[in-house]
């Protein structure tokens, strides 16, 4: 049985951290759910490191419900965040309803959108009919980005005070978990002690209740941006590329494929092809 978001606010109620990481196709989210990690992301960061788009507002819903089943597919333990990309829940109710619903047939078992204290009555309608969400403040890529650019989030009193009641209309409105995307660690530890849900950080600092970071970040596979917060674990860029240089070589000077990479007829069977054909 897999994670419910029950599971995840047990966590924060029992002084446990919790891990997200975010995924967008099989073979990853197959490694990562092994691991154990607590939640896998189908964020619409998939729109840059996936898609080579520069930012998540050209993002889909039908590109996230392709990643959202690949992912559910893969997962056994994790459970599956899908998030709501640019337009699909802002213009009104009856959209967020039924976005979130293409995401829960895709398998996820919650979903994610950004917005503050204005989202809180969308959030309430998404959950009042069952489906579980998570919020996202602070910096929101998908609207964030274009008014402010990428900027660190409550950095003076009066920032600070929107988001703290941001948060609390959020956990007032029904959400199992709140994502806090660049908010100052002060501001991110406060807002961690005031809700009773689990707070999820991305440069957020050590306060918040999980973690949560790009696959492809992590990975080092993702070098047009290398956010501060961003812990690269590996540099698989440099391992992919040196991979492919040794495969080109192989091809170009015919050391690849080997004996052991091919497939043979019979010997009395070629001979019969040979005097038949001539
Ligand atoms: O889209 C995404 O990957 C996200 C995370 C950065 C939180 O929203």
């Amino acid at each position: 049985m897999h994670k419910t978001p029950r599971d995840i606010i047990a966590k924060k109620v029992a002084g446990k951290k919790i891990s997200v990481v975010t995924a967008y196709d099989y073979s990853l989210a197959l490694l990562c759910d092994r691991v154990g990690v607590d939640i896998l992301l189908v964020g619409d960061s998939a729109g840059m490191v996936v898609l080579g788009y520069d930012n998540t507002i050209p993002v889909t819903m039908t590109q996230m419900q392709i990643f959202t089943e690949a992912v559910s597919r893969a997962r056994e333990n994790a459970l599956v965040v899908g998030d709501l990309p640019f337009m699909s829940y802002q213009a009104n109710v009856s959209d967020a309803i039924k976005n979130s619903g293409k995401l829960i047939k895709a398998g996820a078992d919650a979903v994610k959108l950004e917005g503050g204290i204005e989202m809180a009555d969308t959030i309430r309608a998404i959950v009042d009919i069952g489906i579980p969400v998570m919020g996202h403040i602070g910096l929101q890529p998908q609207t964030t980005m274009l008014s402010q650019g990428y900027r660190v989030q409550g950095k003076t009193k009066e920032s600070a005070k929107k988001l703290i009641e941001s948060a609390k209309a959020l956990e007032e409105a029904g959400v199992f978990s709140i994502t806090l995307e660049m908010v100052t660690s002060e501001v991110a530890k406060i807002i961690s002690e005031s809700v009773s849900v689990p707070t999820i950080g991305i440069g957020s600092g050590k306060n918040c209740d999980g973690q949560v970071l790009v696959i492809h970040d992590m990975l080092g596979m993702y070098d047009k941006l290398k956010p501060k917060f961003v812990k690269r674990y590996l540099s698989l860029s440099k391992e992919i590329t040196k991979a492919v240089e040794l495969y080109k070589k192989d091809v170009e000077s015919g050391r690849f494929p080997g004996k052991e990479n091919w497939f043979s007829m019979e010997k009395s069977e070629l001979d019969a092809l040979r005097e038949e054909i001539g």
